[in-house]
Formats: structure tokens, C-alpha cells, sequence
């Protein structure tokens, strides 16, 4: 497929989202539109690193599912290299949606308890009609994720919340995609697993300079994983900037308390 090479890999254009909802127990009739997302404008440029932060129940893994191409918005356009997504033929949308690697929010439940890493990590290669070596190829990504060489004969259940989500990665990361999605990877973690994966998703940009998009609901996280930061609140973006910008010149009430009640948030330079 041609491909545009414009200035942005992801945009999302006056975006409205939600979901349709049936009040319990009444027919269908009754459903209504819940909006989510309220007129979103988000760009993804090449190798930029971002990060969308909000609270629990702002909209962000919504948001995620809109550039994914799983929930169609009620209104506006989601374009990758310049084509609207929702309006191409689902094999062209999906030829375009190969060029996202995504690790969804929980690395207990995301992963298929019957398949050994290996299988797991050949799945999208052969999605993708992958027609090199495929032993080589999973082996190299273990190794890019920092895992050792025989997780590939492990199950599932048999790895530490810290390697699932290593797995996850290396998932992502397998089909060699221009933008990896992480939807709070660090937050199913203990605090001393969850630098380390700060830290692979540090050395995996330095070495592939993908565009990466983190989902946080931490500053701190988001401190450390990307140069912008959008915040969202109730569905819509209030902030946008380096996370140094937006703390010494917060302009939504919602960063305004956030910032209040973290003294030593404040004047980061
Ligand atoms: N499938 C769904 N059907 C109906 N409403 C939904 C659905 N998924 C999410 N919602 C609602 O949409 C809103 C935003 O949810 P979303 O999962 O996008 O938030 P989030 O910012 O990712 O939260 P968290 O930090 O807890 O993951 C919430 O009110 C949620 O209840
Ligand atoms: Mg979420």
C-alpha cells in the first residue's frame, strides 16, 4: 500500500468516542450513546516519545482502542500516514494497523495460558505473512526484551509478572512496528520490577527510535518515557507540553489540584 510520508504517523482529528450502552434489564431500544472522548485532537510524530496521563476512568484505554481500530468514533477521523482508518476496507485497515504494536493494560490476563512463549511470539509473524527465519527472529526479540533464551519452552504461568510483561513486549515488538502503544505497563507490577521496565522501554527506543505512546496514570512514569505529555481529564485533553511545562504552568483545574497535592511535584526544571 502506499504509504504517506508525512509529518505525522497517527493523527486524530475533533474525535468523539464512547460506547453504546443498554440500561439494564430494558430492550434494546433504550440504548444510549455514553461519550467517552470529547473532541480529541492527538498527532504521533516519527520516533516521538509519548505519554497520555489521567486519572482511573478518564478515557485513556478508550482512546487507545480509537487509534487501535476497535472502536469506531461517533464523529471525527483517525488517520494513519494520512488514511482514515475507519473508512478503508477492513484488509487495508488492518495492513495499516500492523504498523502499531500494542501491550495492553494487564500482563495476568493478556497472554493465552495454553501457548508456550514461543508460540505466543510466532502468532504475529505469521499474521504478517513474516517470510524470513522465524526461530532467529523470536530469538533476537528475546533477547532485544532481555529474557533469556529458553523462556521460548515456558508457559505462561510459569513467569513473573516482570517477564509477562517482557513477553508482551517482545510481542509487540516482533512484527517491527513504527509505533509501539503501552497501556499503563507498569502499573499490574511491583515497585521494584517497575523501573526495570521503565528502563527497557528506555533501551528499546534507544535502539529501534520507534514512536513509542505510554499510557500513565504517574507523573513520575511519564517523567521518564516521554518528552510530551498529554493529559486527559473526563475525556478531554486539558494539558499538553513537556511534563517541566505543564508543572510550572498548569492550566486545567484538574493538573491545578494533581500539583497541589504533590508540593514536590512543582517547578521541575
Ligand atoms: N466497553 C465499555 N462499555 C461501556 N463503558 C465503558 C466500556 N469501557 C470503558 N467504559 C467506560 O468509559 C470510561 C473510560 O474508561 P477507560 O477504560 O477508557 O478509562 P481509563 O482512563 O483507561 O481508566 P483506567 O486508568 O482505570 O484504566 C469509564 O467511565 C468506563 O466505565
Ligand atoms: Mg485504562
Amino acid at each position: 500500500m502506499a504509504v504517506n510520508r508525512g509529518k505525522y504517523i497517527i493523527e486524530l482529528e475533533n474525535v468523539i468516542a464512547g460506547y453504546i450502552v443498554a440500561p439494564p434489564k430494558l430492550r434494546s431500544i433504550f440504548k444510549t450513546k455514553q461519550i467517552v472522548l470529547r473532541d480529541i485532537n492527538f498527532r504521533v510524530g516519527t520516533s516521538e516519545r509519548v505519554a497520555i496521563v489521567g486519572r482511573s476512568g478518564s478515557g485513556k484505554s478508550t482512546l487507545l482502542k480509537v487509534i487501535l481500530g476497535i472502536l469506531k468514533p461517533f464523529s471525527g477521523r483517525v488517520l494513519i500516514h494520512g488514511h482514515d482508518i475507519y473508512r478503508l476496507p477492513w484488509r487495508r485497515r488492518v495492513e495499516l494497523l500492523r504498523r502499531i504494536g500494542y501491550v495492553p493494560q494487564d500482563p495476568f490476563k493478556s497472554l493465552n495460558p495454553v501457548l508456550k512463549v514461543k508460540s505466543i511470539l510466532k502468532e504475529p509473524l505469521e499474521a504478517c505473512g513474516f517470510k524470513g527465519n522465524v526461530d532467529e527472529k523470536i530469538r533476537l526479540i528475546v533477547k532485544l526484551v532481555g529474557l533469556p533464551e529458553n523462556v521460548v519452552d515456558m508457559y505462561p504461568e510459569e513467569l513473573s509478572g516482570g517477564m509477562r510483561q517482557r513477553v508482551l513486549i517482545a510481542r509487540a515488538l516482533i512484527s517491527e512496528p513504527e509505533v509501539l502503544i503501552l497501556d499503563e505497563p507498569t502499573s499490574a507490577l511491583d515497585v521494584s520490577i517497575q523501573a526495570q521496565v521503565v528502563n527497557l522501554i528506555n533501551e528499546i527506543y534507544e535502539r529501534l527510535k520507534l514512536s513509542i505512546i505510554t499510557v500513565t496514570h504517574d507523573l513520575a512514569i511519564a517523567q521518564y518515557v516521554a518528552d510530551r505529555v498529554v493529559v486527559i481529564d473526563n475525556g478531554r485533553i486539558v494539558e499538553e507540553g513537556s511534563l517541566a511545562e505543564i508543572l510550572n504552568n498548569p492550566r486545567s483545574n484538574f493538573m491545578k489540584t494533581v500539583i497541589s497535592s504533590y508540593p514536590k511535584l512543582h517547578k521541575l526544571e
